[in-house]
């Protein structure tokens, strides 16, 4: 019976689990107690019912078509489920979905729900929100590509972005660092040095540290609330090493320091270098935003 009353969400227990199977077309095979207590439907009105009867108007399409191809191409995935109740309650789920493969035919797929964190529910709510609206006015193939560029931007995978929120772990910080394309064009820059100097080009310029891409980026976010941690007061700190350590060995080399003096000028470049991106990677993993 649809309820009157605004709906209230349904909260899971850590020790619950809920489970149900299908058939490859979506028909429901099997649901277990916790599937029925929550649902509110009894197991007789869920076996042989397509598994939309749980469909919330809140959830996007994208990430159901998402999840179909995965399954149906034998793969698990993991989703953040908003279900609707028979009573019109809601309740958030984590789904770990998995296809049952017997002589290379998919025979039933089965998903297995935790609850979710606080912080995951909310990013979703909002990230649903927004893919929902886009929907109104696109294509699935639009709506897919939408998600695709979404998680291109912040440098994860659908399934990274599955695992970082599911720890608790924000992904949008990755979007502002962008960190693979600074880390990469960093790298390119000391190559391009140390390649210049191999090749006896003694004029070659290091610019300094506020000069460079990554050191520019540096700056434009330094107001950000992340450039407040240890973690990047510390890789500003490498990077600008890295700078000196640089210049020390082009200085050396023209010099006319030996092969060794030289190494050892690039091993004090090369360890700064990872020092930066250790402290990226720390912020990336810790920082909660
Ligand atoms: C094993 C399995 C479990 C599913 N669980 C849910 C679920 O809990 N809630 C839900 O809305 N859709 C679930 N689906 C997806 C539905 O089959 C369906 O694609 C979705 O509700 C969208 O319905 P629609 O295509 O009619 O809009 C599940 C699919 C599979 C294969």
């Amino acid at each position: 019976m649809e309820q009157l009353n605004t709906p209230k969400e349904l909260l899971i227990n850590d020790s619950e689990m809920i489970v149900s199977s299908t058939d490859r077309k979506g028909n429901i095979t099997y649901a277990n107690d916790v599937f029925c207590k929550f649902s509110g439907y009894s197991r007789a009105e869920l076996i042989s019912q397509p598994h939309n009867i749980l469909r919330h108007e809140d959830m996007p399409k994208s990430v159901f078509y998402l999840l179909w191809k995965r399954a149906l191409n034998g793969e698990v995935i993991s989703a953040f489920v908003k279900n609707k109740a028979k009573n019109g309650d809601y309740y958030w789920v984590k789904a770990y979905i998995k296809p049952i493969i017997k002589d290379g035919e998919i025979t039933q797929i089965t998903s297995y729900r935790k609850p979710i964190n606080n912080f995951a529910k909310e990013y979703m709510t909002n990230l649903y929100k927004a893919i929902l609206d886009y929907e109104k006015t696109h294509t699935i193939e639009e709506s897919m590509k939408f998600v695709e560029v979404y998680l291109d931007d912040r440098g994860l995978t659908y399934d990274q972005f599955v695992d970082r929120l599911s720890l608790g772990k924000g992904v949008d910080i990755v979007h502002k660092i962008n960190a693979f394309k600074y880390k990469n064009a960093h790298i390119i820059f000391k190559a391009h040095i140390l390649t210049e100097i191999k090749n006896k080009n003694l004029d070659v310029k290091v610019n300094d540290c506020k000069s460079c891409e990554f050191g520019k980026r540096l700056i434009e976010l330094e107001n950000e609330q992340f450039a407040k941690t240890k973690e990047w007061e510390n890789l500003v700190k490498h990077h600008s090493h890295v700078h000196d350590a640089l210049q020390n060995y082009v200085n050396k080399a023209r010099a006319g320091a030996t092969q060794s003096e030289l190494d050892d000028a690039v091993k004090e470049v090369n360890s700064d270098t990872a020092l930066i991106f250790e402290n990226l990677t720390n912020l990336i993993d810790n920082y909660k935003g």
